[in-house]
């Protein structure tokens, strides 16, 4: 289906700035040219336009509670728009706090079709802390939490009366940085988490496969892609770098196995930080990964 790139640029949820730069490294990096390449037609929606990052300190473990809110709300709204004209929305952020908005659009769409949501996690954390438990503050680290209805009511209720998501919804691939009180939250839940040592162990084929199973042709799936999901060595342009991630190949191979299931129908793009990139190689990483997102192989296939 016919391609949407909404841009957010904000960082208020991070513990670092210059995410807010991420959707313009990843325009000039050739985002939007490389999907046109591929056949599919694309429109670029511009900037979101919220509050600015007020750098403050934690309040009652949440910094910029209310930024955070107004920029998810912006996000929940576009998104859901570019769904419900049958169009494919890919939002870039911007830090990750703006999962929330993302993905509680996509839920929303799936209510109305009656279609199955399956939420694909590529990231080194979970992102499943509250305010008892954050080391930082940065809603960032939160988004899962609050989509399953862990926090704040204004984001676990940003769609409405309910949380959006099932944690049984969740697959996340690649973690390898979970604070200590988020463990415990993590299995309370009963997250299904495919940390690096089970990729060591098992291959990322294997791993894949088990996080696609179960998917039919009524299944909406929403991969939200972490770039600090990837290994440093190749992604260096992410304030939370975590050492020891999927390279390249695994990577790739990542992205090819869900473009095989023809399910994707909602794509974020998020922690991109230019101001800590070289020469805009990690926007180029990306973007050599969302065309294999969307079918780029060296040979034909099926
Ligand atoms: N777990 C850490 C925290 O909560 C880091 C979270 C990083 N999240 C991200 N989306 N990069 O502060
Ligand atoms: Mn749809
Ligand atoms: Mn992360
Ligand atoms: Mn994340």
């Amino acid at each position: 289906s016919p391609v949407s790139i909404i841009g957010a640029p904000t960082d208020v949820g991070a513990g670092d700035r210059g995410g807010r730069l991420g959707p313009e490294a990843l325009r000039i990096a050739g985002l939007g040219e490389a999907l046109q390449a591929r056949g599919i037609e694309v429109v670029d929606r511009g900037n979101l336009e919220g509050p600015r990052n007020p750098w403050q300190p934690p309040v009652d473990g949440y910094r910029h509670l209310a930024e955070v809110t107004e920029w998810n709300r912006l996000a929940m709204d576009a998104v859901y728009a570019e769904l419900a004209s049958g169009r494919m929305p890919i939002l870039l952020g911007g830090d990750h706090c703006l999962g929330v908005g993302s993905v509680t659009a996509a839920a929303r769409h799936c209510r109305e079709t009656g279609k199955t949501l399956r939420l694909l996690w590529l990231d080194a954390h979970a992102d499943f802390n509250t305010s008892d438990v954050t080391p930082s503050g940065n809603l960032h680290g939160m988004p899962v939490a609050c989509l399953c209805g862990l926090g704040p009511r204004e984001l676990t209720h940003l769609g409405g009366d309910a949380p959006a998501i099932l944690p049984s919804m969740v697959r996340q691939i690649g973690i390898r940085s979970v604070d200590e009180g988020e463990k415990r939250l993590v299995r309370q839940h009963g997250l299904d988490v495919y940390d690096m040592r089970y990729i060591d162990e098992v291959g990322m084929k294997q791993v894949m496969e088990e996080a696609l199973a179960g998917m039919d042709d009524n299944t909406h799936l929403h991969v939200s892609f972490d770039v600090d999901f990837l290994d440093p060595g190749i992604a260096p342009g992410v304030g939370t770098t975590v050492p020891g991630g999927p390279n390249y190949r695994e990577a790739q191979l990542v992205m090819e196995m869900i473009s095989d299931t023809g399910r994707m129908a909602s794509l974020d793009i998020m922690e991109l930080n230019p101001l800590l990139d070289r020469d805009n190689m990690t926007a180029l990483v990306a973007i050599d990964l969302v065309e294999s997102l969307f079918g780029k192989s060296t040979l034909m296939r099926g």
